[in-house]
C-alpha cells in the first residue's frame, strides 16, 4: 500500500515522507518505502520475509530475509543512507546472496560482520553466500546525491554446515568450561568495606584486567576484561578508531600489569590475532561499543602457576537486570582528572548505576538500550579518558564480580550533570557468546 503511495510522488516529497523512527526508537535515517514487513513467501519451510532499513532482525535457521532496494522493481532514488542489521540466534551464521544486483557508479552495498575486512560490492558484482562465519551482520547500501540505478534482490538466511551451527547453539546453552571460578578476584579483600571512591586499587587484585597496548609502548591506550581463555572484551571505539580492526598485529593485550611506569610487575603478555568489533557499532552515536580481542596463545586458566590469571563473569544469559540503584566498579589506568594525566597505578572507582530514562534527559535523548550509565548525582567520581574498554562490575551475592557494563563514553569526566556511559553487557551477552564460541570458559 504504502509503496504505491510513495510511487506516486515526485522525489522530493518523497525524501519528505520520513514517516518518524523504526519501531525500535532509533532514527538511523529515512524511512523508505520496502515491502510490507507483514509479508512473506514460504520456501522449503523457511519463511522469507521482508526487511525495513534501521531495523535489527533476529535470525535462526526456520527464517530468511528479503534485501531490497527501495522501490524494487522500479529504480532506486538519490540519497538512500540504509543499513540491514541481522543477528543470528541459536548458531545461526548469516550468509547473503543476491539473485538481482545493478548499482549505479559510485553506490554501493557494503557487508559487515565486525571482521575487519567489510567488504563493499558495487557495479553489477554483488555478494554470492557471503559469510565468515560469525553471528551479526550488517548490510549497508547507500546511493548518491544524484544517482538513480536498478537495484538489488537480495536474501539473508543461515549458514549453515548444521556441524557448526550446532556446535555454536551447544557453545550458547552449554560452554566449554575448565575447572576455574570467574569473577573471583584476586587476593582477599573484604568486599563490604571497601571504600567508595576512586582510588589506587589493590595490587594483584582485579585479576583479569587488561591492558591495551602498541607493541614497544608501555602505556595503555585502553582496558579490556579476560572472559575465557582466549579473548578479551573491550570496546569497539578503542579498536576501530585506532585503526587496530585492520592492524591487530600492531596491538598486544597485557595481563596482571598494575603499574605501567614500572617494568617490575611480573606480566602476562599475549599477541592479539583477530580483532572483533561488532559489527552494528555506530560511532556517531556509541551504540554497540562493544568488540572481542582474541589473543593468542590461550591462557591456561586452571594452571598453578603465579600470577594467577581469572576471567571476570559476563551476566547469566538472558537476565533482563537493569542494575538500576546498583553500585558497580569501574578499574582502568584512565587520566585521573579531565585532561590530566594516565594515572600509572590501577584505579578503581564504585559508582551507582542510573537507570536509562534518566541518564536520556542527560544526554538528550541518545542513549539506547545497549547503554547503561552510572553517577553520583553531585557528580565527583567517574571513569575518563583512557579508562574505556575496561569493566564496570557488579558484585554479586554470590562473591562474584559480572561486567556489566563497557566503558564507552561521557562528556567530561565527573561532572555532576554527565553520567558515565557504558556499552550494557546484557544486551550484547549473546553476541559476545555466540562470537568467542570455541574458547574455554571458567564456571559461571
Ligand atoms: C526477488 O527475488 C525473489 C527470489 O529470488 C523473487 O521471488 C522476488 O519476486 C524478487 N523481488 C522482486 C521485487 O523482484
Ligand atoms: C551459493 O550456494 C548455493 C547453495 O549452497 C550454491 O548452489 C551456489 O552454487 C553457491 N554460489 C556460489 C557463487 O558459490
Ligand atoms: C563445517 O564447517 C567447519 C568450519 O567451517 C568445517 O571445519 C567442517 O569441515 C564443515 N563440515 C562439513 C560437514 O562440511
Ligand atoms: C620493584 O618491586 C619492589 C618489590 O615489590 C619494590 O620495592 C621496588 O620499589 C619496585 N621498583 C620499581 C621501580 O617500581
Ligand atoms: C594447565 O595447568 C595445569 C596445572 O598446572 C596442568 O595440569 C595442565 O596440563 C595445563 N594445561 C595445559 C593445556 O597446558
Ligand atoms: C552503594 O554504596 C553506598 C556507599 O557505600 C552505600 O551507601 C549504598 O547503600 C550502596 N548501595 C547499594 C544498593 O548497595
Amino acid at each position: 500500500m504504502f509503496l504505491q503511495f510513495a510511487l506516486l510522488l515526485p522525489v522530493a516529497s518523497i525524501l519528505a515522507i520520513p514517516t518518524g523512527e523504526p519501531a525500535n526508537g532509533e532514527s538511523r535515517g529515512i524511512y523508505w518505502p520496502f515491502p510490507d514487513p507483514s509479508a512473506q513467501q514460504d520456501t522449503a519451510g523457511v519463511s522469507v520475509k521482508n526487511t525495513q532499513c534501521g531495523q535489527v532482525y533476529p535470525i535462526d535457521s526456520s527464517s530468511a530475509y528479503r534485501v531490497q532496494s527501495p522501490f524494487l522493481p522500479l529504480n532506486y532514488p538519490p540519497s538512500v543512507n540504509c543499513k540491514f542489521d541481522f543477528l543470528g540466534t541459536a548458531g545461526c551464521v548469516p550468509i547473503i546472496t543476491c539473485s538481482e544486483f545493478n548499482l549505479a557508479r559510485g553506490d554501493s552495498v557494503e557487508v559487515s560482520d565486525g571482521m575487519g575486512a567489510s567488504q563493499k560490492y558495487e557495479g553489477t558484482t554483488g555478494p554470492q553466500n557471503v559469510s565468515s562465519g560469525v553471528s551479526a551482520m550488517r548490510v549497508h547500501f547507500q546511493s548518491g546525491f544524484f544517482s538513480i540505478g536498478k537495484g538489488f534482490n537480495c536474501t539473508v538466511s543461515c549458514a549453515g554446515n548444521s556441524t557448526t551451527v550446532n556446535a555454536i547453539t551447544n557453545a550458547l546453552s552449554n560452554p566449554q568450561t575448565v575447572s576455574c571460578k570467574c569473577g573471583v578476584p584476586g587476593g582477599q579483600v573484604n568486599e563490604e568495606t571497601r571504600i567508595v571512591g576512586g582510588r589506587n586499587a589493590p595490587m594483584d587484585y582485579w585479576s583479569w584486567q587488561a591492558a591495551l597496548i602498541f607493541i614497544g609502548r608501555q602505556a595503555p591506550f585502553c582496558g579490556g576484561a579476560l572472559i575465557n581463555d582466549r579473548y578479551v572484551l573491550t570496546a569497539a571505539h578503542c579498536v576501530v578508531t585506532t585503526g587496530l580492526v585492520a592492524f591487530p598485529q600492531l596491538s598486544q593485550v597485557v595481563f596482571n600489569e598494575y603499574d605501567i611506569t614500572s617494568s617490575n610487575d611480573t606480566t602476562v603478555v599475549r599477541s592479539v590475532t583477530r580483532v572483533i568489533p561488532h559489527p552494528f557499532y555506530d560511532p556517531t552515536n556509541q551504540d554497540y561499543d562493544v568488540s572481542l580481542i582474541e589473543f593468542s596463545p590461550p591462557l591456561n586458566l586452571t594452571s598453578s602457576q603465579a600470577p594467577k590469571l581469572t576471567p571476570v563473569c559476563l551476566p547469566p544469559r538472558g537476565t533482563r537486570d537493569t542494575y538500576a540503584a546498583k553500585n558497580g566498579t569501574v578499574i582502568g589506568w584512565g587520566t585521573l582528572t579531565e585532561g590530566g594525566e594516565q594515572s600509572a597505578l590501577l584505579q578503581e572507582a564504585t559508582i551507582p548505576v542510573i537507570t536509562n530514562d534518566e541518564c536520556n534527559k542527560k544526554y538528550s535523548n541518545k542513549i539506547t538500550p545497549r547503554m547503561v550509565c552510572a553517577a553520583y548525582p553531585q557528580g565527583g567520581i567517574d571513569s575518563c579518558q583512557g579508562d574505556s574498554g575496561g569493566p564496570f562490575m557488579v558484585y554479586s551475592n554470590s562473591n562474584r564480580y559480572a561486567e556489566v557494563g563497557i566503558v564507552s563514553f561521557g562528556e567530561g569526566c565527573a561532572r555532576s550533570d554527565k553520567p558515565g556511559v557504558y556499552a550494557r553487557v546484557t544486551d550484547l551477552n549473546d553476541w559476545i557468546r555466540q562470537t568467542a564460541w570455541t574458547a574455554n570458559w571458567c564456571q559461571e
